[in-house]
């Protein structure tokens, strides 16, 4: 318990110990100043399960979803698994009203596994093989996002009965500058670009790859119920108006399917995207306010096309995971770089965490086998990999006590950690565990030296 649990009153002025807005919502200090998740101390997780570990607060997981579906009422609120999934994981999203999109036949068997109602998942992928699309079909997911021609024929000559099929496309919204990881422009490998979007059009070279031959190909297999279309701006987008203006442009382009085929689409997919917090002061995009402007959006834009509502569906990922994720990790060593900086080395690193190396990603990190109430410093948390850039945290403030056997908790990790994880040096993937009411429980187990050699055929 720190002065700050005890006396909330100063708390407006001093920064609080853990930002509600970045760690999970049951974090707090138990009376020894370790840091809690799920009324269980991070310290005992680590000491029963090694580090790293990645350690999923249930409840944050479930309130976030909760969350989405109050907000978004009139809205399809689908769970991006890719962002992270586990048979568990999958029954949460499910159990929180939320269907499953997935894009590999692992993520899709998991979701089958978690009990998620195959009507209900969306399947996704720029490069689906004919065997995927086969077995997708044969066990009934609701809808398949097609991506480009040669999918169009090959789920067309597989399809034994209606498959309900969207057609991804880019509406040309350039999100850059705001922080994010654009998927939505033209010039990139995702879904068909759209007729309106002119420039783009002309430089296509294949006339195939654009939205309005892909609705000619689809209709022309009457197997495959065009519903509507799909698109996906990028990702950490936090102006709720982009997703406006691609309703806007969706919705025209719609109307120009209406006028050039005589069909009307009923589902208008926005995809996810949605930003959360990694540091103190990052935007997050709050399901609140992108209720009201896909509410404003939709009605204008229909009214102006004079376009029936479709049914709108939205996919966020790490808007529901990623907080409720905590990585822990053992500190190995202390480096004083004379004249330069401090590396507190932990036993993790971009094995457990690719997005510092990927995409420059910033990170919260605490102290959490103890509070020290003493001077801070600056310092680097280095990973344990060969690479140089192997890190977790660049010039972050920790206690100046920081020494070898003190235990971290890395913020905002349960998105795109777990699923992005890697074996780089050989090293086996931490285990996931959830915590809930002081219980913990296993999710995914560390994979062994031995499970790494099993593969190894000699
Ligand atoms: C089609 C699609 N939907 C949803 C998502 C989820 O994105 P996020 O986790 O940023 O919400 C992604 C992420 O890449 C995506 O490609």
């Amino acid at each position: 318990m720190t002065l700050l649990d005890m006396l909330p009153s100063i708390g407006h002025a001093a920064p609080r110990r853990f930002d509600p807005a970045i760690w999970p919502v049951t974090t707090r200090s138990d009376d020894e100043g370790r840091l809690c998740v799920g009324d269980v101390a991070l310290s005992d997780i680590a000491d029963e399960f090694g580090t790293p570990t990645y350690v999923l607060d249930e409840c944050d997981f479930r309130h976030r979803a909760r969350r989405y579906r109050r907000a978004l009422r009139d809205v399809e609120v689908v769970y991006a698994g890719k962002s992270l999934l586990t048979t568990a994981v999958a029954r949460w999203a499910r159990d929180g009203g939320l269907g499953i999109d997935v894009c590999s036949p692992a993520e899709l068997a998991i979701a089958l596994a978690g009990g998620v109602d195959p009507a209900r998942i969306i399947l996704h992928g720029n490069a689906k093989s004919p065997g995927e699309l086969r077995d997708a079909v044969a066990v009934g997911v609701g809808r398949i996002v097609l991506d480009s021609a040669m999918e169009i024929a090959y789920l067309a000559g597989l399809a034994r009965r209606r498959q309900r099929v969207l057609i991804r496309v880019t509406p040309d919204i350039d999100i850059h500058g705001h922080r994010a990881v654009t998927t939505g422009i033209s010039d990139q490998k995702f879904g068909f670009t759209l007729a309106a979007d002119k420039a783009a059009h002309k430089a296509a070279h294949n006339a195939a790859d654009n939205a309005a031959d892909a609705v000619k190909r689809v209709l022309a297999h009457p197997i495959l119920d065009l519903i509507g279309l799909h698109c996906h701006i990028g990702s950490q987008v936090s102006d709720p108006a982009l997703y406006g203006e691609a309703i806007h442009r969706m919705i025209a382009a719609m109307a120009d399917i209406r006028r050039r085929h005589g069909v009307i689409l009923t589902e208008l997919n926005i995809g996810g995207g949605h930003a959360v917090p990694y540091v103190r002061g990052d935007a997050e995009l709050h399901p609140e306010e992108l209720a009201r402007v896909l509410e404003d959006a939709l009605d204008d834009a229909c009214a102006a096309e004079q376009f029936p509502r479709p049914a709108v569906v939205v996919e966020p990922g790490r808007a529901i995971s990623a907080r409720a994720g905590v990585t822990l990790y053992r500190v190995h060593s202390v480096k004083e770089r004379p004249g330069g900086r401090t590396f507190v080395a932990v036993d993790g690193g971009m094995s457990d965490n690719p997005r510092v190396a990927l995409y420059g990603a910033q990170y919260t990190v605490a102290l959490a086998n103890r509070h020290s109430l003493g001077v801070k410093k600056v310092v680097t948390v280095a990973g344990r990999h060969c690479e140089a850039g192997d890190e977790i945290a660049r010039d972050i403030k920790l206690p100046a006590d920081i020494h070898p056997g003190d235990l971290l908790a890395v913020a905002c990790t349960g998105a795109y950690h777990h699923s992005m994880a890697s074996n780089y040096n050989m090293v086996g993937r931490p285990p996931l565990v959830a915590v809930k009411d002081g219980r913990i429980r296993e999710l995914v187990r560390r994979e062994t030296v031995a499970d790494l050699l099993a593969r190894d055929c000699g």
